[in-house]
């Protein structure tokens, strides 16, 4: 079990140099040790990163559920697998040991083959954090199918682009959501995206409100009737190593939503070996992580990863402020949490709350904290560190994305000494590089530039959905035979790395992606818009928020600016969903452009962080004399 679990920088140190000068061996290594295989693979990998072609266990078969379930029956099949608290801290929590998981995905598996989901089909998971959403992925799993969860706070808007992209037949979705104070009407949402979705055959509904809601005879079903009535008995789909697994959406700079392709081996080793390693699993501890299902570090760190360990992971389904600011330390306390990864953003909307709501707690169960998501400013670490952590508990800062399906960048509790803002070191077996602007690799310490990484690892996606030129394009044609990330980093005098942020139009707003061409798009569709230009800007809690300038197609616009204001963040909330609403909107008359007629946002972002002493030249624009008017108009 040697390079399973590290121990030590000097453990941690070998093991990287031996997973850089002989990949394959490393990562066949780790896929002997720990995974249930029907078949062994003929070739651990192939790979062609200009085209790009990546291969991963080729020739392996194996179901992906059979190891995160039914290899644990035997020795954990009492153990809990999904610790699941509900909202409302009065309601009970629900334990479901490895034994009633299995029966719960089998009689899920069950149900999706009566309603005709085969192997390679696109089912569409819309649904809070219940534990049938974990269910429901697995049961896709189980099956073949593969899964598309999205995220149940998006619009239906977006949720019937997702399923359309994909060609979904399937859609489960429940009555409805608990979100701290409020409810959701999910099962309304759903019927409205229906209305454009004429291949779905099937909604399948769960029960969580007990609301009054309207069933579309013959396309809607209550879930529950179906599991109580389907064999818990379900052999598993033998999928071949390179069959996906998954889809998920992630926004891109521009056009639509990426639905990036996981593929089954090679994931379910990255997660399974990145979660053990960068959260220390042991046998009995507890594991939290706060994030939603609905994005990628759900899939990885909340299911997969966690239960192909054998692991205990809460599935959390309410709000770190409800019903107050103290709800995440009392979960600590609760279920004796050891190991807690949550986002920046909640770190730092919780740290302007009075410290009372954290000392009241018993947090002593706390072994390893870990983030996610956006980079950590200092000010937020130590907070973290000091009053969570109480100086015992390493801080893990993971840095991966959507697209590399895992953990990349990251410190190993206990052998990686932490720095703030630093993700420090990257996971053995991850090779990165930072590029200048010319294409060039920047070797040595003390650069910065643009990450990438220079050599394929298990877990990374294999394509976009029926989009194999956008993902090379995206990906591998800026620095040729390199994955790029799009972020910046930067690599100090040891070393470690610290990431910078994005370099292209993507905005991380509270540690959701965000593209600007999307919410541009849906600004430009109400009526009195000619156009819009979104940039982010600093916030103290959300990290980034977004400043919009719009040109309104009538200078006299009659409306008062502010109805327009809540009109724009309305649209916006129609097509994409609250998440994207803008926190300043500023009207002008013209926006800066080149020449060739591109906006230059970098003289919008300058504007809206207020850092207007250097603006660079803008003799050259088309128009400068609007670079004036949108200063003194700033907001
Ligand atoms: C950012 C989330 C700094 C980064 C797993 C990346 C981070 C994007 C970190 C991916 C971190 C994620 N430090 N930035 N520790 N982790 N990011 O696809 O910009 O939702 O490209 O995946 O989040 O976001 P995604």
């Amino acid at each position: 079990m040697s390079n399973y679990h590290i121990k030590n920088l000097e453990e941690y140190f070998q093991v990287y140099r031996k997973s850089v000068r002989d990949p394959e061996n490393f990562w066949e290594e780790i896929a002997e040790e720990n995974f249930m295989w029907r078949k062994r693979w003929d070739k651990v990998l192939e790979y062609d990163l200009s085209k790009p072609e990546v291969s991963w266990y080729k020739g392996a078969k194996l179901n992906i559920t059979e190891n995160c379930i039914d290899r644990h029956l035997y020795a954990r099949g009492n153990k809990t697998a999904i610790i699941f608290e509900p909202n409302n801290p009065s309601e009970e929590a629900e334990h479901i040991t490895y034994n009633q998981l299995h029966d719960r995905v089998c009689r899920f598996a069950n149900v999706l083959l009566d309603h005709g989901v085969k192997k390679g089909d696109r089912v569409c998971i819309y649904l809070p954090m219940i534990p049938e959403l974990a269910v429901s992925l697995l049961a896709c799993a189980r099956i073949g199918a593969i899964h598309s969860v999205v995220f149940a706070g998006f619009s239906s808007t977006a949720l019937h682009t997702r399923i359309n992209d994909s060609d979904c037949k399937m859609v489960i979705t429940s009555d409805g959501s608990y979100r701290g104070g409020k409810t959701i009407d999910l099962k309304g949402i759903v019927d409205e995206a229906m209305n454009s979705c004429p291949n779905v055959k099937t909604v399948l509904v769960a029960k969580r409100m007990n609301s009054e809601i309207t069933m579309k005879e013959g396309r809607d079903k209550w879930l529950q009737p179906l599991l109580d009535e389907a064999s818990n008995q379900c052999a598993p789909e033998i999928m071949d190593a390179e069959d996906p697994l998954f889809i998920l959406y992630t926004s891109g700079s521009t056009g639509k939503p990426k639905g990036m392709v996981h593929t089954t081996a090679g994931y379910m080793v990255f997660t399974a070996y990145t979660f053990k390693n960068v959260f220390q699993y042991r046998e009995n501890d507890v594991y939290w992580c706060t994030a939603d299902i609905g994005w990628v570090t759900g899939h990885s760190y909340i299911v997969y990863g966690p239960l192909a360990n054998g692991a205990t992971t809460v599935l959390f389904e309410g709000v770190p402020s409800y019903p107050d600011f103290g709800r995440f330390w009392q979960v600590i306390e609760k279920h004796k949490i050891n190991q807690f990864y949550t986002a920046p953003t909640a770190i730092r909307a919780l740290a302007k709350e009075r410290l009372d709501f954290s000392a009241n707690y018993d947090l002593s169960s706390l072994k390893i904290l870990g983030s996610v998501g956006e980079p950590i400013n200092e000010e937020a670490w130590h907070w973290y560190n000091d009053n969570i952590g109480k100086k015992n508990c390493p801080i893990v800062d993971t840095w991966w994305q959507t697209e590399t399906g895992g953990i990349m960048i990251s410190p190993i509790p206990y052998s990686t000494p932490t720095i703030p803002t630093y993700a420090t070191l990257p996971l053995p077996g991850i090779q990165p590089a930072l590029m200048d602007e010319n294409g060039d690799e920047l070797k040595g310490n003390l650069v910065s530039g643009r990450l990438c990484i220079k050599f394929p690892w298990p877990g990374m996606a294999r394509t976009i959905w029926n989009n194999h030129e956008r993902y090379r394009e995206t990906y591998f044609s800026t620095f040729k035979n390199n994955y790029f990330s799009g972020d910046g980093a930067l690599r100090d005098s040891t070393g470690y790395y610290r990431i910078t942020g994005r370099v292209d139009d993507v905005i991380i707003v509270s540690g959701h992606n965000l593209g600007t061409a999307p919410i541009e798009d849906a600004i430009n569709e109400h009526p009195a818009v000619a156009e819009s230009a979104i940039v982010g800007f600093p916030h103290d809690v959300k990290g980034n928020a977004l400043y919009g300038f719009v040109i309104l197609k009538e200078t006299g616009e009659t409306r008062l600016h502010e109805n327009l204001r809540k009109e724009i963040n309305q649209i916006i909330t129609e097509h994409i969903g609250p998440i994207a609403k803008l926190d300043k909107i500023q009207f002008t008359t013209g926006l800066p452009k080149t020449r060739s007629g591109k906006i230059m946002r970098r003289i919008l972002r300058k504007i809206a962080e207020k850092d207007t002493n250097n603006l660079g030249d803008i003799s050259t624009l088309l128009n400068p004399e609007v670079v004036q008017e949108i200063m003194d108009g700033a907001i």
